[in-house]
């Protein structure tokens, strides 16, 4: 693996590692529709900054949409059919959530991906998503789907021991990470978000990262 920062790119697949790929640019021409959708699922299911098991709170904003939603508290990492914040079921994914996650893990070679949860994260200037691996799902052998919106961020591929050293790649809006096969369970992370500017989204960028968890 090497350590360069990868240019940004307006198209095209980069391989980060075997399993794991860029989709540069993959969800341009919906990013409106994409932008227009979170918005009611924000407004029924409003972001909100949960709490580690270690006690910690986190700098990412998060919420859920789809059958299964991500969830943090004193007690664990779990997926929840309920939004804790109202005791009702998350938003429906949206159909243009839930087409292009499709659609992207079938480009990076996993055909049939069918998310049931899909995890928001809103970083604002300086949050971070400190090295960790997904392990909450259910089946490893299906990928994880992530999908860039707003400001550039800068993604570290690790490896499967917390301790590898961890490439840098610079996720732009409209960038798709597929993350599946001999990567899935790879250590990943988001550096503290620099400043920038989207010219709908502001000084920050959003992430929805689709996943089979049930
Ligand atoms: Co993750």
């Amino acid at each position: 693996m090497t350590l360069e920062l990868f240019a940004p790119a307006q198209s095209g697949e980069e391989e980060l590692a075997p399993g794991a790929v860029v989709l540069r640019g993959a969800a341009l021409g919906v990013d409106g529709a994409l932008l227009d959708a979170l918005d009611g699922v924000v407004a029924a299911a409003p972001f909100r900054h949960m709490v580690t098991p270690g006690g910690h709170t986190m700098s990412v904003a998060m919420t859920n949409c789809g059958a299964l939603g991500w969830v943090s508290d004193e007690t664990g990492y779990r997926y929840s059919p309920l939004d804790p914040a109202n005791g009702g079921p998350w938003p429906q994914m949206p159909e243009v959530f839930s087409r292009l996650a499709t659609e992207s893990a079938a480009r990076a070679g996993y055909s049939a991906f069918q998310p049931d949860a899909c995890l928001v994260n809103r970083y604002a200037l300086g949050a971070r998503m400190t090295l960790h691996q997904d392990k909450n799902e259910r089946d490893f052998s299906q990928p994880i789907v992530t999908v860039s919106l707003g400001v550039t961020a800068v993604f570290q591929v690790g490896g499967l021991a917390r301790g590898d050293k961890a490439a840098r790649v610079r996720v732009n809006h409209c960038d798709v990470v597929v993350f599946g096969g001999p990567s899935r369970l790879r250590f990943h992370g988001i550096l503290p978000l620099a400043a920038g500017h989207h010219a709908r989204l502001g000084d920050v960028r959003v992430s929805l990262t689709f996943r089979a968890a049930g």
